[in-house]
This record gives structure tokens, sequence and C-alpha cells, in this order.
């Protein structure tokens, strides 16, 4: 079998801005294709007109660039009316016609109800489906592989088998990260450094002593993350501010409004979470770049209710606009910890 087709897990109810972003990706790449995505299932699948073209896709599209999919898998057709006796052995036998040596195996399904229903299910099957690889020649767990094994299960009896590149793809199962902080708000700036940068970048990035401001600061998770890093924080917010960050002597918290804040100094970072429109959030975020008031920005867009898709590509074209048509790098995506937003770094080349 052929995995001509590309399997994109994202949050529920974002399918078919998922469905837009990789159709215009790919015809931006030469590869005309289709989408087929139920709404509110959390996955789409992209179909290419041409089966070759849509194996390349699969290998070249960098998933980083990806804003709306939590994970990328290249698969062939959906595996159904599996038997309920022996789901293992027709997966081990599709799994073979993919390759004979995987990074590991992950079983996995749609973040929605009916997908951690499927759990009860795919949680016993892993010996056996391991069992089953091993007797196909299939084997697991080499270090060197630079394949991860997908099994996506989307109801009882029918799942996606698939592969995916380790190194162009979300490293988490499910694609969501688990990840231990203190208060729901902060996870967002806790998972957009983990999604943007890997660990040697991070901890260069994100130095002890450098600076930031925190625009739309209160109560102050985002700025609880920059002092763990021992940082030294502006916090910009009519709001209060948690006073044991005001006792780390890190933080400085002043009553301004965000849009008319700027810093006595450069600052490495500006970080900003306030709740306005998209467009006058990413103008303000480049503009920060373009007056060099900062080297680097996160920045959160909370996106509309319909017409999510082309408001993002309005912010790209305001902040292309604001930076004078090039020289910086854009990276946007959804994060597991953004609802009705997606997470935007912006940095000068
Ligand atoms: C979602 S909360 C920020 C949560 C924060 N990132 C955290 O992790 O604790 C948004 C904040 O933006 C602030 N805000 C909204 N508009 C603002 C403005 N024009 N200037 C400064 N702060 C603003 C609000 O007061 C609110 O505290």
């Amino acid at each position: 079998m052929s995995a001509s087709r590309l399997l994109l897990y994202c949050r529920a109810g974002f399918e078919k801005e998922c469905a837009q972003e990789i159709t215009a990706t790919a015809a931006e790449m030469g590869v005309e294709g289709y989408v087929k995505a139920r709404p509110d299932s959390g996955f789409a699948v992209f179909h290419a007109h041409q089966e070759d073209m849509g194996a390349e896709l699969g290998k070249h599209l960098e998933f980083r660039r990806i804003v709306f999919a939590r994970q990328m898998v290249r698969v062939p057709e959906l595996l159904s009316a599996l038997p309920e006796a022996d789901r293992a052995r027709p997966i081990a036998e599709c799994a073979r016609t993919l390759g004979r040596r995987f990074r590991e195996l992950w079983i996995e399904m749609p973040d929605t109800n009916d997908g951690k229903a499927l759990a009860s299910l795919t949680r016993p099957l892993a010996p056996h489906l391991e069992k089953a690889l091993a007797k196909s020649g299939v084997a697991l767990g080499d270090a060197k592989a630079g394949e991860r094994l997908h099994v996506f299960f989307v109801g009882g009896r029918a799942c996606y088998v698939g592969i995916a590149d380790v190194a162009n793809s979300a490293p988490w199962p499910m694609g969501i990260p688990r990840l231990r902080t203190p208060s729901r708000s902060t996870l967002k700036l806790a998972e957009a450094m983990q999604v943007f940068f890997d660990e040697r970048e991070r901890e260069k990035r994100f130095a002890p002593g450098m600076t930031a401001a925190d625009l739309g600061a209160s109560p102050g998770g985002w700025t609880w993350q920059l002092v763990q890093r021992h940082m030294i924080v502006t916090a910009v917010d009519n709001g209060a501010i948690d006073a044991r960050l005001l006792d780390s002597g890190q933080v400085k918290h002043r009553r301004e409004d965000g849009f008319h804040f700027h810093p006595a100094e450069p600052v490495d970072w500006m970080v900003c979470d306030m709740v306005e429109s998209p467009s006058r959030i990413a103008r303000l975020a480049a503009q920060w770049v373009a007056r060099g008031w900062c080297a680097a920005t996160i920045f959160n867009l909370k996106l509309p209710m319909k017409k999510r898709w082309e408001e993002l590509q309005r912010c790209r074209a305001l902040i292309d606009g604001e930076l004078g048509g090039g020289g910086y790098f854009l990276r946007m995506k959804q994060l597991y910890h953004d609802r009705e937003e997606v997470t935007a770094y912006l940095a000068r080349r």
C-alpha cells in the first residue's frame, strides 16, 4: 500500500481550517488535491489527485510550517471492517507494506469524546499488535530508525496505519504535549517554547538575565515562565500581578495600556496575551520587531468565530507590510493549550 495521503490531527472544530491550510500549502508546492474531514472529528485527510505527488508532499512538507495540525502522518487508505476477534493481524500486514523498522509504535485516536471512548479498546490491543508486528517482520524500538509507526483509530473497527518522520512531526502521542505547571494560562507559553524551539535553542533564547516585556500579563502565568528561567520581566497590565512574582525581584509591574507601552531600552522578548482583535495584536507585534523594541516576540491571536483562516492570512499580510516585505521569521501554530486561538513567533532574521 502506498502512503500517499496525509492524515492531520487537529483540535475538534478546526477541521475546516486544517483543510483550507493543507489544500493551500500543497497547492503552493505544486500538489493539487482535496480534503475529507468531518466537522468535530478532530482530524482531516488530504488526498492528492496524483498518488505519487501525495507521497512526495508528505516527505517534503515541513510540519513546523503548518498552523492547524497537531500531527502529520503519511497514510494509505483507511483500514476498515477490522475483525473484532483479531484487529492486530491486518494492521500488522498493512504496517509491513510501509516499512520494516520503526523507532516506535504509537496507538492513537482523535482528541474528541468519541476518540477517548476508544481508549478502552486500544489499550489492551498494544501487546497483541506488538506480537503481530514482530511476526510480520516489523521491528519496533530501533533507535536509529527515522520513522515512527502510527495506528490512529477512528472507530472500533477502523483505523489509519501510517508513518511519520521523527524529525518532521510532533514528538508527543496524539500531538499533545503533557506539561506540568501550576496554572493553565502559563501552559500556552510553556508549550510555545517547546514547539518553536529545540532544547538547545530554548536554553540560548531564554537565558538567565535576558529581558522581556509581557503585555497583558495579569495574573502572571506567562511572566512566571520567564521568571522561572531567571529573566527580568516588565509585566504590563492594569490588573494585579501575583505577589510572589513581584517578590522575586525579577518583575516590575506597570499599570499601563499594552498598546501604548514601550520599553526604555530594547528587550530580548516581547510576549503578549492581550485579548484583542487578531489584526491589532499582529500589527503591534510586528511594530515592536520593526522598531527594534524587541529582538523577538511570542503572541497569541484570538481568532474570530468565522473565516478564521482568512483572518490569519490578513494577519500575515499585516506583519509582512509592517516589516517591509521580508527579513523576518514568522511561525504560527494552534497549540494544544490554545482554544479559539493560535500562537505566533516572530523575529528578525
Ligand atoms: C488572557 S489574560 C492574560 C493571562 C496571562 N498571560 C497569564 O498567563 O496569567 C489577558 C490580559 O490582558 C489584559 N489586557 C487586555 N487589554 C489590555 C491592554 N490594552 N493593555 C494591557 N493589558 C490588557 C487583561 O487585563 C488581562 O489581564
